[in-house]
């Protein structure tokens, strides 16, 4: 029997139609039929005005659920992210953050474009946690020479790894005691707070300001949001605005977050059980090297050991499964669109690569 019996089928509306396996993200996910119903029946009004009562009922939904005072709605991540560091930091001040986190490799550095705000990046390690003593070493004295250190930001999770807590409790204590806020970018906080069976709220009390994105796993089409105090969200709703961020009658993706905040949360746990299935089976591929303890949530890295990289990609492409990563590494994301049996049928097809080369 396949070791992927019993797992989860594939949401209703990728079963019907013909498509690609799609494992470079999974901000692939194509909203499912109940909650593009959700958004076509939920109350709308002008976000701007903060008059949707959908988006209303989101931002109260995910405040509560993170234990923070009030929470704002992002079309983005990245504009989430954006927003929370300008409205922690002025011109010519900095944030501390990892040197593989998103916000330093993947957001166009737009802090510092935008809010002129630096940005110094401490080393992490391979499961993407910042080196403590070089953190501290980077937080800069009262010194005219110097930008003004006033932010340290985490992420959680990185690249699927789940975050040590204690050791983001040790670095949030490290900030507060110098008088810096802790910003944490969350867009997959759910994974890591799944997979270690705890409430979200648990992984989130040492950041003063997270971000957390409903578009990635939790399935939604778009939508962010940033929580934290209620002076902090009312600085961040200017700062939306700046940015471009003010929506309409956002009710109709908020209606799409509620939906994946009540009802995809603990599916999440699926993807990981089936990540992790697949992990242990391609490992069994002499060409393949996979690091096991890092599949702690939806992602898996590989490297083969030759360099047919490209054509692997090329035959999975052929036969409708599309990988991720770069020249050295595959990426592979699972999600609620790939089912067990997807899962499955791709292994074949790695296993039948590389019988062949
Ligand atoms: C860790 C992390 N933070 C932030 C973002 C930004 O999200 P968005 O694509 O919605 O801007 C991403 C997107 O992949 C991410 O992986």
């Amino acid at each position: 029997m396949s070791q992927y019996a019993g797992m989860k089928q594939a949401n209703n509306s990728a079963q019907d139609r013909s498509r690609m396996v799609d494992f470079r993200s999974d901000t692939a996910t194509l909203p499912s039929d109940a909650m593009k119903q959700a958004a076509i029946s939920s109350p709308l009004g002008d976000d701007v005005f903060a008059e949707d009562p959908t988006v209303n009922a989101l931002e109260e939904k995910t405040a509560m659920l993170l234990g923070k005072p009030a929470a704002l709605f992002f079309p983005t991540g990245t504009q989430s992210n954006l927003a929370g560091i300008l409205s922690h930091c002025q011109r010519g001040e900095e944030v501390l953050l990892g040197d593989q986190y998103h916000i330093f490799r993947d957001e166009a550095r737009g802090a510092s474009v935008l809010g002129g705000v630096a940005m110094e990046a401490i080393p992490t390690d391979i499961s993407g946690c910042m080196d403590i003593d070089c953190l501290t070493a980077a937080i800069k004295p009262d010194d005219p020479h110097c930008a003004v250190t006033r932010l340290v930001s985490l992420e959680n999770t990185v690249s699927g790894c789940v975050q040590d807590q204690q050791v983001l409790d040790a670095i949030a204590e490290v900030a507060h005691q110098a008088n810096l806020v802790v910003h944490l970018d969350g867009a997959r906080l759910f994974n890591a707070a799944v997979a270690q069976h705890c409430p979200v709220s648990n992984l989130v009390s040492n950041a003063d300001s997270v971000s957390i994105c409903l578009s990635k796993g939790l399935g939604a089409p778009a939508g962010s949001l940033l929580a934290g105090p209620a002076d902090f969200i009312g600085t961040a709703r200017r700062n939306r605005k700046m940015l471009g961020g003010g929506m309409r009658q956002a009710g109709l993706l908020a209606a799409c977050g509620l939906y994946a905040l009540e009802n995809n949360i603990d599916r999440l746990a699926d993807d990981h059980a089936i990540a992790k299935q697949m992990a242990v089976e391609l490992a069994a591929i002499d060409q393949l090297e996979v690091d096991l303890q890092r599949v702690q949530t939806n992602m898996l890295f590989i490297r083969p050991r030759s360099d047919n990289h490209d054509q692997l990609r090329e035959f999975l492409s052929n036969n409708g499964v599309l990988i991720g990563g770069q020249s050295s590494f595959i990426r592979l994301v699972v999600h609620m669109d790939i089912s067990a049996s997807d899962a499955a049928n791709t292994v074949e097809l790695f296993q039948r690569f590389f019988q062949k080369n």
